[in-house]
């Protein structure tokens, strides 16, 4: 449904910072894929990739057979931040995504509640975003992402910024809503176990410049149980590799200043 074929991504005036090598990759409509790797190699630029805010250097991205350039409604893409309006309530900020519809207000309405009802947020409409928690931000642009029907959802990292137990609650919420909706998701994330409670398929990306260093395919029921003992071994397993993956990223040179800076810092007197 989704297919990259051989995407690469560098940056500068001669293409010499590369961040995305080689990635060939193809989504079936309805799975829920995640993308695992250390952090700066390149996920988040994959995701903007995916959904058109950046071009390939090299190869192409295509879904349902045609080749992708332009944004549009049907790759709709959650960011790491909560980004809202913060002048309009709950139910406006929904709202707003259907801004070019031609649907009448009472359609509307409907489909607003609709989604405000599935991420568990419809007592909270007429709230504006200050007020609510970062989580209950989150569900509010996820409704707002689905409230348009896209085909794709494309997750950077959503809940990265809550803590465990809330991140598990947003996890369960966020499956019940993709088995309700059938959607296709892309999932970053850095958490192996975030990564095997959710998805059907694991790829693992090396350090920058990013390929696919490994895929897993994740065969076990759902909901998953991370004290399955499947899910004990696949967590290992897959933790050996990221820690390969980010040993990478320490030893990189261009990191070299900065790791410094701080191992000099910490060791200034009066600090940690
Ligand atoms: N516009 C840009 N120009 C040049 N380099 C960029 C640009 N955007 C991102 N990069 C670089 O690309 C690399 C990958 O960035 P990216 O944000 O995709 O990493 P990430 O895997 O999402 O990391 P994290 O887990 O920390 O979010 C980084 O080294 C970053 O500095
Ligand atoms: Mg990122």
């Amino acid at each position: 449904m989704l297919s990259l074929i051989g995407v690469h991504k560098s940056f500068g005036e001669n293409n010499d910072f590369e961040v995305i090598k080689d990635i060939s990759l193809s989504v079936k409509q309805g799975e829920f894929v995640c993308i695992l790797g250390p952090s700066g190699c390149g996920k988040t630029i994959l995701l903007y990739l995916i959904a058109s805010f950046l071009r390939p250097t090299k190869g192409e991205i295509v879904m349902e057979d045609e080749p992708v350039f332009e944004p549009d409604r049907n790759r709709m893409m959650i960011f790491q931040n909560y980004v809202l309006f913060p002048w309009k309530t709950v139910y406006e900020n929904i709202l707003f995504a259907l801004d070019r519809s031609t649907m009448d207000k009472n359609e509307k309405n409907k489909l607003v509640m609709k989604y405000l009802n599935l991420v568990g947020l419809s007592s909270f409409k007429d709230w504006y975003p200050y007020k609510l928690s970062g989580g209950m931000q989150q569900r509010v642009a996820l409704a707002r992402a689905l409230v348009t029907n896209p085909k794709v959802l494309l997750m950077d990292e959503p809940f990265a910024a809550l803590d465990s137990q809330y991140r598990e609650f947003l996890g369960r919420n966020l499956e019940m809503i993709w088995q309700k909706t059938k959607k296709t998701i892309i999932f970053v994330t850095h958490d192996s176990k975030e990564a095997i409670y959710l998805g059907d398929k694991i790829y693992l990306l090396s350090a920058r410049p990013a390929i696919i260093k490994k895929v897993y395919k994740v065969n076990l029921p759902r909901p998953r149980n991370s004290l399955d003992q499947g899910f004990v071994k696949l967590s290992k397993e897959i933790e050996k590799d990221l820690s390969k993956e980010f040993e990478k990223v320490i030893k990189d040179p261009s990191m070299e200043e900065s790791l410094s800076h701080i191992l000099n810092f910490s060791h200034e007197e009066g600090t940690l």
